[in-house]
């Protein structure tokens, strides 16, 4: 193996990301025009963000690429000082050989307020000479000050069929055999992030040659989809215990955590509520008592316990 493949196949060009389409035009348009407002990339983890970042650099200062950007992380270890300093120190010189300078300020929304509102002045102090690209989770975590002063992109999961085709270019160039219902494991479990899409393939490939769906299975410690459909099809009849049992059986053997399992158990629900295999009064019922076991055991409650407990709602809630 040959380093990590997140980085390995990582898109170097606009053209190469995958989705985020529009957003990929709107930024087209800058490099036509050679000028940029402040950005703001808003969404999830593993979805383009900082590629996108990197490959509009590339691409809009050109050769000199390097020179003139700055990557910074906001929750640097050295704290934000160091970053602001950085900053400083890096939009006083000119730009040399590209129109203008740009900073990347990754994880903004770990800045505090206070922060922020220096950041903020930052921007106006350097804005003849640098643009900032400023990316985050949640873009109600940043101040409407800067929210203002940035166009705001909104990267969005990427779609299953996306993430299919990309995995496959990937296996093809590392010969690797993939099977249908492996991609589509892939898929299940990396819920719109690429990079743990890629991840996930890349570990699969050191247990055998060709990747199966059994595969995917050993390097994710998720319960298997069928497994949970199996436990809630228990529960809905009305047999409580051996729903208990599996449930215990699946969390040991496949090492899944509270958190994940609970929101597996919303996903197979959901898919059975379109699948009409659950009346929409039992769903909605469910979905509420869903919300509030999962608070519980995201606010630290023992998941065990709280996940019994969540079964004990499904008893006799199938259809005849
Ligand atoms: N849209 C995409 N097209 C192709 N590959 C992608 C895409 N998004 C992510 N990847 C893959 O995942 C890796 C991580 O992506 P990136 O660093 O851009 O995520 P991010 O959106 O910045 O996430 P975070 O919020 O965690 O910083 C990339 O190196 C690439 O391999
Ligand atoms: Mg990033």
């Amino acid at each position: 193996m040959n380093g990590p493949w997140v980085e390995k196949y990582r898109p170097q060009t606009l053209d190469e990301i995958v989705g985020q389409d529009h957003i990929i035009q709107r930024l087209k348009r800058y490099v036509v025009e050679g000028s940029m407002p402040n950005l703001m990339f808003t969404g999830p983890a593993g979805v383009g963000k900082t590629t996108t970042a990197l490959a509009l650099a590339k691409t809009v200062l050109g050769e000199y690429w390097r020179q003139n950007f700055l990557e910074l992380n906001a929750s640097d270890a050295r704290g934000i000082d160091t970053v602001r300093k950085d900053i400083k120190n890096f939009c006083r010189l000119k730009s040399v050989g590209a129109p203008f300078r740009l900073i990347f300020l990754d994880e903004v929304d770990n800045m505090t307020k206070d922060a922020q509102h220096a950041l903020r002045r930052e921007m106006e102090m350097y804005t003849k000479t640098s643009s900032f690209i400023l990316s985050c989770n949640y873009s109600s975590k940043i101040i409407d000050p800067i929210q203002s002063r940035c166009a705001i992109f909104r990267f969005t999961p990427i779609k299953g069929h996306q993430i299919i085709k990309r995995l496959k270019k990937i296996a093809d160039s590392e010969n690797i055999q993939t099977t249908p219902s492996a991609l589509e494991s892939i898929v299940y479990f990396a819920e719109g992030d690429m990079r743990r899409a890629v991840n996930i393939l890349q570990a699969s490939s050191t247990i055998d040659k060709e990747i199966t769906e059994e595969s995917v299975h050993e390097v994710v410690s998720k319960a298997k989809p069928r497994d949970v459909r199996k436990i809630i099809n228990k529960a809905l009849e009305g047999n409580f215990m051996e729903a208990r049992d599996q449930l215990r059986e699946v969390m040991v053997v496949q090492g899944t955590s509270g958190e994940d399992m609970i929101t597996q158990i919303y996903q197979e629900v959901s898919k059975m509520a379109m699948e009409g295999l659950i009346e929409e009064d039992a769903y909605v019922d469910l979905i509420e008592n869903i919300g509030k076991f999962d608070y519980r055991i995201r606010e630290g409650s023992n998941p065990r316990i709280q996940l019994e407990a969540l079964l004990t709602k499904f008893l006799l809630k199938g259809k005849e």
